[in-house]
């Protein structure tokens, strides 16, 4: 059902709305020869550019090993743009040239002092001839492995200077790409490795799926709406349900993905910062400290799933071979580099359970998979039923409850299950949809959430990145499942066939208290 508010066709360069200038800056991207660089940043960066979001005073110094001159590089990134970004390059070529000349290649490798050396010569240079006034952001869009080698050198040559942005000489930012550690000691160890060299508030890690709109509008729609926050609670919802569903399987990421699983890779932090987001109280201003704030007391509300109590909360999944849009798909088994006797979840499910005052009792359901039935991530708030004493369904049935969805990908937006009534004389209780879609409500494409995020960094708001503890809170919940799952084997992997919605098991977690997944 369409939406009521619709416009013009949007286009790739229509205008973020920012309140306040970018500043000018230097942009350090380590790892600018990369696959986010080529297929992320740089597309996000032209695109700002393009729309006049960009002061003058800008550079991009792009650092990896191989062997480029300023010009090639360039040239590889405007491919990079009109591959992965075809519509932007549409609209937006003639704004490459000026683009283009932000950009330099500074060759080295992170092992290398001597390359950070040259860099902060190259950067102190840059705010002399380029008018960038000292302020440095740098992008580790590197190998986790490498985090803290390229921080270290960065701190030891005089790169990092101390303080927050009331530094009368610049401010000095860093955004860290995830994963963030790979258990909650881990995890630790990175924040303590990082803090040695920048303060908190100059970190930045990023989750791109928090500079998603549509993930952005769970807070809008909760606390700008008098109709939704009154039901929020444990009195209103029977559950909620956070769905990352995948139809591809793992490609050609086996590499990083067989260490991970789906476990650490979509829930640690997507799913956590979404469900965080949906169960948070209101905060008391906008302000990144206290969002963060509400953000974390929640996460530390959700008790953790441990031992045995595995078994009732979470289900591990990994997909055999199956079908998926009528042709035939390989089990994650016998996919390109993955080991044969692989145990890694390509699917999980959990149950949490939120101790405190709003939540008490609700069941918070995740589940993230690949090679899933349909592309989709969103989150459903299910209300509780009516009592079924005055309206009769078509079908005999109980009339279904109010459900909210929060449609993070595809087709952005929110709808809401109401019952009405179909013509005719009858008196019965039918389900619709009210939908509100971004991609039609306002006339506007939707910015990619690195373009966001990006600019957010730039003008030092860090509302929509994580902060120490969150990301410690969310490591403290996956990591005894982990454990768990280290400690008992998983003989019965393969258990779900490559496009079905995941192991029987999965269901049963669901059905058990008379509910269900929710599926469209
Ligand atoms: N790709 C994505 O879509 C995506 C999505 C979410 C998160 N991430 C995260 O983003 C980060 C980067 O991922 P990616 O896929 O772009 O990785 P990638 O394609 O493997 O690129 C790695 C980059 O790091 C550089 N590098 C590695 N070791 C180096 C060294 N010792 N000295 C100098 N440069 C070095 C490489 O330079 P050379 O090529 O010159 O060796 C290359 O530019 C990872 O943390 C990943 O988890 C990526």
């Amino acid at each position: 059902m369409p939406d009521t508010i619709t416009s013009e066709q949007p286009t790739a360069v229509d205008t973020l709305l920012i309140e306040r200038p970018i500043p000018p800056c230097n942009i350090v991207i380590f790892g600018a020869t990369g696959d986010l660089t080529h297929r992320k940043l740089i597309p996000a960066l032209f695109s700002l550019d393009a729309q006049g979001l960009l002061p003058d005073h800008l550079k991009i110094t792009g650092f990896a090993r191989r062997e480029f001159s300023d010009h090639s590089f360039r040239d590889e990134l405007k491919a990079s743009v009109q591959e992965y970004a075809p519509d932007l390059w549409k609209e937006a070529e003639a704004s490459w040239i000026k683009f283009a000349k932000r950009v330099v290649f500074h060759r080295s490798d992170f092992d290398n002092a001597q390359g950070f050396t040259w860099l902060k010569e190259r950067l102190d240079r840059f705010d002399q001839t380029e008018g960038t006034l000292g302020n440095r952001l740098y992008y580790l869009a590197t190998p986790p492995s490498t985090y803290t080698t390229v921080v270290q050198q960065l701190g030891k040559a005089g790169l990092v200077r101390g303080g927050t942005d009331k530094d009368s000489d610049g401010f000095t930012r860093i955004i860290v790409e995830k994963p963030f550690g790979s258990d909650l000691a881990s995890a630790r160890a990175l924040n303590a490795e990082l803090k040695q060299v920048f303060d908190e508030e100059q970190i930045y890690r990023i989750d791109h799926y928090l500079g998603k709109e549509t993930v952005q509008n769970i807070f809008v729609f909760r606390f700008a709406n008098l109709l939704f926050e009154p039901l929020w609670n444990c009195k209103y919802v029977d559950n909620v349900q956070v769905t990352v569903a995948e139809t591809v399987g793992v490609e050609q990421r086996a590499g990083y993905f067989d260490h991970a699983g789906e476990l650490r890779d979509m829930v640690q932090s997507h799913a956590l910062q979404m469900l965080a987001l949906i169960a948070m109280e209101p905060p008391n201003t906008l302000s990144a400290s206290d969002i963060r704030d509400e953000k974390a007391k929640v996460l530390r509300a959700i008790t953790p799933v441990v031992g045995s109590g595995c078994n009732d909360c979470v289900v591990r999944g990994q997909y055999g071979a199956g079908q998926l849009g009528g042709k035939d798909v390989p089990s994650y088994r016998d996919e390109p580099n993955v080991p044969a006797d692989s145990v890694t979840d390509s699917f999980v499910a959990l149950k949490l359970e939120i101790k405190n005052w709003r939540w008490a009792g609700v069941p918070f359901y995740i589940r993230a998979g690949k090679r899933m039935p349909e592309r989709v991530t969103e989150v459903n708030i299910i209300f509780k039923d009516i009592p079924q004493v005055l309206l009769a369904t078509e079908t005999d049935d109980t009339a279904e409850p109010n459900v909210i969805t929060i449609r993070v990908q595809p087709n952005e937006g929110i709808s809401m299950r109401l019952g009405a009534k179909p013509p005719g004389q009858k008196t019965v209780v039918r389900a619709v949809d009210m939908n509100f879609t971004y991609g039609t409500s306002f006339g506007q494409r939707i910015h990619d959430a690195y373009e966001r995020l990006i600019m957010d960094a730039l003008l030092g708001d860090a509302a929509l990145f994580t902060r120490d503890d969150e990301v410690e809170a969310e490591w403290g919940l996956i990591t005894p499942i982990l454990e768990h799952w280290a400690a008992n084997p998983a003989p019965e992997l393969p258990n779900y066939p490559a496009g079905t919605w995941g192991p029987d098991a999965a269901d049963k977690m669901v059905t058990d208290s008379g509910r269900k997944w929710w599926n469209r």
